[in-house]
């Protein structure tokens, strides 16, 4: 019985901002954030929400898809517009998605893939004869970032990195195609603290201890060395759930987080890199909404055919790492 996706969209805000424009904030140069992480430049929001971007997506992913027949709507996100309502109930109500429940997921710049692992295992145990649960046939799954509001854009070893952005899939049931062949998934526990971001909390008269900071934190060597290892790892992983071997994929489409990493991970499993879609230049990393926007480019670029075999990889804080093989 498959899950598959079939429909996806991507929005990007309409300013683009480019590393000479980040060099008038920081003391870097263009050169050096080309050569260190692939990035040229990234879409900053500076008119639209999260939900505008989210909504923008989702609407082309649906096209012309029955609007009623969506039974979920799972949006992941490190920067939803508020706490309540979440952004995925704000998406549903905004596009009149009148079935669908609503929940979103963070987990970090793995959010899209827990959100697919969680909508694919929704959808699958409704669709078991008899099961209490109810039938979910089509959900969709969103990630969408404004990670401009939590970037320090006074630390230029990390806010060289991020951009804004959404992309979104819809997933269906449909038990004569493969779909999603395994997923599998792996938290790391980040004793070392490499990968953080406070929040925006009122402060409480009654807490002990200062406030702690609200800008994201990065510890850039030790991400990156925990990216290339779980990438490996999950990667092999997932292949293994599926009974496959690297050489049976078609396409890599990694989390976009640095094209460094990117180079050293197709090291590592022995594939040439030609076979990674790399979307960092123009958008740089956008956390959960990296991958279906990667997976949106792939198949706009027409790359990618019916029958081919895909690895997505995530990476990110918590931290945590999830890959998925998928049939097209
Ligand atoms: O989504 C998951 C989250 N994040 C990531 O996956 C990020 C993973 N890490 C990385 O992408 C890289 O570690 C960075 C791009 C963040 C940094 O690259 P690096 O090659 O690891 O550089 P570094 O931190 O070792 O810094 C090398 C030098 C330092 O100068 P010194 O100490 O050698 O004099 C930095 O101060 O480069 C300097 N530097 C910069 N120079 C110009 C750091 N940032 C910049 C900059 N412009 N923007």
């Amino acid at each position: 019985m498959g899950v598959g996706i079939i429909g996806l969209g991507k929005y990007l805000p309409k300013k683009v901002v480019t590393n000479d424009d980040i060099s008038h904030l920081v003391d870097t140069d263009r050169t050096w954030i080309i050569e260190r992480t692939g990035i040229e430049q990234r879409h900053i929001a500076t008119t639209e929400t999260g939900t505008d971007m989210a909504c923008r997506a989702a609407e082309e992913a649906l096209g012309d898809i029955d609007r009623n027949s969506i039974g979920l709507v799972l949006v992941a996100t490190v920067t939803p517009d508020d706490m309540v309502p979440v952004t995925s109930a704000q998406v549903k109500r905004r596009l009149g998605l009148e079935h669908a429940v609503a929940f979103d997921v963070n987990a970090a710049c793995s959010g899209f893939m827990y959100g697919m692992w969680t909508a694919e295992a929704i959808i699958k145990n409704g669709m078991v004869p008899g099961a209490a649960t109810m039938e979910v046939k089509r959900a969709l799954v969103i990630g969408v970032e404004r990670l401009s509001r939590i970037t320090n854009w006074e630390e230029r070893s990390s806010c060289i990195l991020f951009g804004d952005g959404a992309g979104a899939a819809v997933l269906e049931y449909s038990p004569e195609e493969p779909g999603i062949l395994s997923t599998y998934l792996k938290n790391y526990d980040d004793h070392k603290g490499v990968l953080t971001c406070g929040k925006g909390y009122k402060a409480i008269p009654f807490w002990e201890d200062k406030e702690a900071y609200q800008h994201l934190s990065l510890r850039g060597k030790a991400v990156f060395k925990f990216a290339v290892n779980s990438i490996e790892e999950v990667t092999l992983a997932a292949l293994e759930k599926a009974g496959l071997s690297l050489n049976d994929i078609d396409w890599f489409v990694p989390h976009q987080a640095n094209l460094r990493i990117m180079d050293a991970a197709a090291r590592r499993l022995n594939q040439p890199l030609e076979k990674f879609q790399i979307s960092i230049n123009k958008s740089a990393n956008v956390s959960s909404a990296s991958i279906p926007m990667a997976l949106y480019d792939l198949q706009k670029t027409g790359k990618i055919r019916k029958g081919d075999k895909v690895a997505v990889m995530g990476f990110g804080g918590g931290l945590c790492a999830a890959a998925a093989i998928i049939q097209w």
